[in-house]
């Protein structure tokens, strides 16, 4: 603590004490007064006598006045020079009144000249336990109660006289220095004791200080221990998933190109072994998301526009019992981030979000700027992000489930329910994309899981999702109406499609695309997969383009001799597999 602020205390304590005393010197004041009124009174009875005796009991009810006054004001220290003040002046008066009566009482008894005497000397030394605290109350009392009967002693003139007055001021110069050595004693142990208060007080928050550090660090090091848990993984399944992506490639290629020159009994075993493969490689991917190794492409996105869009399918996944509400920040930023990677994390997030609602609930997205601070993930240290938050009001995690809940394979859903791979690839996808996720869960209140995204300098492109859903007004570079009942197929194709510019359309077989098309939406192109279920391409094509004959068509097919007939009809195909460049090549060269 500061020296002027123990020295304003100690001021203050003075004060206090003094007014503490201030009763006591009030009634012994009042007791001497009466009773050497009765002892004076009983020897002479004149007018001096009677005013000196008003005087004294007025000046201790003036003092008896000031103490209520001081005991009723409601911040005595705010002014305490103030009341150090009209202390002195009371106690100057007092001793005044007392010297006075020394002074000009006695007349020649030297019975009434001693009493007075003892009298007063008695009121000093009582002064001395009362006024100590604070020194000039002290002498005021002290020096106007002695100093009139050491004047009256020495104009006496005689020789005993002057001895007297030699005593009185012995007298007054001892009682003085009593004075200031329990005032010395009274400071010094006021002294000690604020800062004994301010050490115990500084003890008392170092030691809250050095628990919150203590417990900082144990969660700074549970934290480090998950996050070096997860690194280790990452890198295993990464180094996994890398492998088993080129086995794949292999596997897969090889299978369709078996598949396009099998019989009619060897085809439909090396059909299923294509499925399966096909299963491996969607897992594959998410593993390589988890460890961060996927093909990212980020852009500059309006990431509102991009959960606009995804509304009405969120709103048919979580079914008409969860309530869903999209809220954004105004002004909210870009992100730079892979859209398609976006919309997957934000679907596998609803989707556990669901799952924890079973009976109904309420699922927020919330989005916002955020920048590094108290709530952000830790790994996060600078720079500006937008935050993805997914809010439910479902069934909670408990601790260890949250602290392993990003571990792929984990989950605490049956066998053939959850995979365990939803927030692995969220985490990993969020850590790729220069981000982090942040998860508060309690069981039984809900849970938060927040998306942090690199914030994008460039003006956003649109979002797909929005692409999707609002094509019919925008003047894109061409829109692309995708038919295939593959979902792998249709999601290669699409994206390809995407990349290069144009919205595209994704129908997952003929009855959806008849429905697309019935519904009048206009289109520059319709791709069609030849093998679909309940109707071929081109049988599809034919019916369209009996509404809309100057439709532009592309068939796409893994049969040999579909080709042939496409030709038939003057409608252009693309032979299965095809390379991308290939795909867009021949998109291009239709629509120019
Ligand atoms: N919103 C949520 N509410 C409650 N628990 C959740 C939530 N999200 C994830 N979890 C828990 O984390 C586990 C892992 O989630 P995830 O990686 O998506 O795999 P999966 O959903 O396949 O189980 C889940 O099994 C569940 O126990
Ligand atoms: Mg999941």
């Amino acid at each position: 603590m500061p020296h002027c602020e123990v020295s304003d205390l100690i001021y203050n304590s003075q004060v206090h004490a003094v007014y503490r005393q201030m009763p006591v010197a009030v009634a012994v004041n009042l007791v001497n007064a009466i009773l050497a009124g009765f002892v004076l009174g009983s020897i002479r009875s004149d007018r001096l006598l009677l005013s000196w005796f008003g005087l004294l009991v007025a000046t201790a009810l003036a003092r008896g006045a000031l103490w209520l006054c001081y005991s009723a004001a409601k911040h005595p220290d705010l002014t305490a020079r103030r009341w150090c003040m009209l202390a002195m002046i009371a106690s100057g008066l007092s001793g005044a009144v007392w010297g006075y009566g020394g002074a000009v009482l006695p007349a020649s008894n030297t019975f009434e000249q001693m009493f007075l005497v003892f009298v007063v000397g008695g009121m000093c030394i009582g002064a001395v336990g009362v006024s100590s605290a604070h020194l000039p109350t002290l002498f005021a009392f002290l020096l106007s109660a002695s100093l009139p009967i050491v004047a009256r002693f020495l104009s006496e003139g005689s020789k005993p006289d002057a001895a007297m007055a030699g005593m009185a001021v012995a007298f007054t110069i001892a009682v003085s220095f009593v004075g200031i050595d329990f005032h010395r004693t009274i400071i010094k142990n006021l002294r000690l004791a604020f800062e004994l208060a301010a050490r115990t007080r500084e003890l008392d928050q170092a030691s809250a200080r050095l628990k919150d550090e203590v417990a900082q660090h144990r969660a700074t090091a549970a934290e480090l221990r998950q996050a070096q848990k997860l690194e280790a993984l990452g890198q295993l399944t990464g180094g996994i998933a890398h492998d088993f992506n080129n086995l794949l490639t292999a596997v897969l290629g090889n299978l369709e190109l078996a598949v396009r020159r099998a019989d009619m009994q060897l085809a439909p075993l090396l059909k299923s072994a294509l499925r399966a493969a096909g299963r491996g490689a969607t897992l594959t991917q998410r593993l390589l998301a988890f460890a961060r190794k996927q093909r990212l492409d980020p852009r500059s996105i309006d990431v509102a526009a991009l959960a606009g869009g995804m509304e009405d399918m969120l709103r048919r996944t979580l079914g008409p019992s969860i309530h869903l509400v999209i809220t954004r920040e105004a002004g909210l930023w870009p992100a730079l981030v892979d859209a398609n990677q976006l919309e997957l994390a934000v679907l596998n997030l609803a989707i556990n979000g669901r799952d924890a609602m079973q009976a109904a609930g309420e699922l927020r997205i919330d989005l916002r700027n955020g920048r590094p601070g108290n709530d952000a993930p830790r790994e996060l240290r600078s720079g500006e992000y937008v935050v993805l938050s997914m809010v439910d009001s479902g069934s909670g995690m408990d601790e260890a489930t949250l602290s392993r809940a990003v571990e792929p394979f984990f989950t605490t859903k049956g066998v053939g329910v959850g995979s365990g791979l939803g927030l692995a690839m969220v985490h990993g996808f969020a850590a790729q994309s220069g981000g982090a996720i942040a998860m508060r869960s309690k069981l039984g209140e809900g849970t938060t899981v927040e998306i942090w995204l690199p914030r994008a300098n460039a003006p956003p492109t649109l979002a797909p999702g929005v692409a999707r859903q609002t094509f019919a007004g925008l003047h894109r570079r061409g829109h692309v109406l995708l038919c295939d009942d593959d979902p792998d197929v249709c999601m290669l194709v699409g994206e390809v499609l995407r990349e290069m510019g144009y919205s595209v359309h994704e129908a997952d077989g003929p009855e959806s695309a008849r429905r697309i098309l019935a519904a009048g939406a206009a289109f520059d192109l319709f791709i069609v997969d030849y093998a679909m279920p309940g109707m071929d391409g081109l049988e599809l094509i034919t019916q369209a383009r009996r509404k809309r004959p100057d439709l532009k068509v592309l068939l796409i097919t893994g049969h040999a001799d579909a080709p042939q007939r496409a030709d038939a009809e003057g409608i252009a195909a693309l032979l299965k597999p095809f390379k991308p460049a290939d795909l867009t090549h021949r998109v291009a060269h239709i629509l120019d």
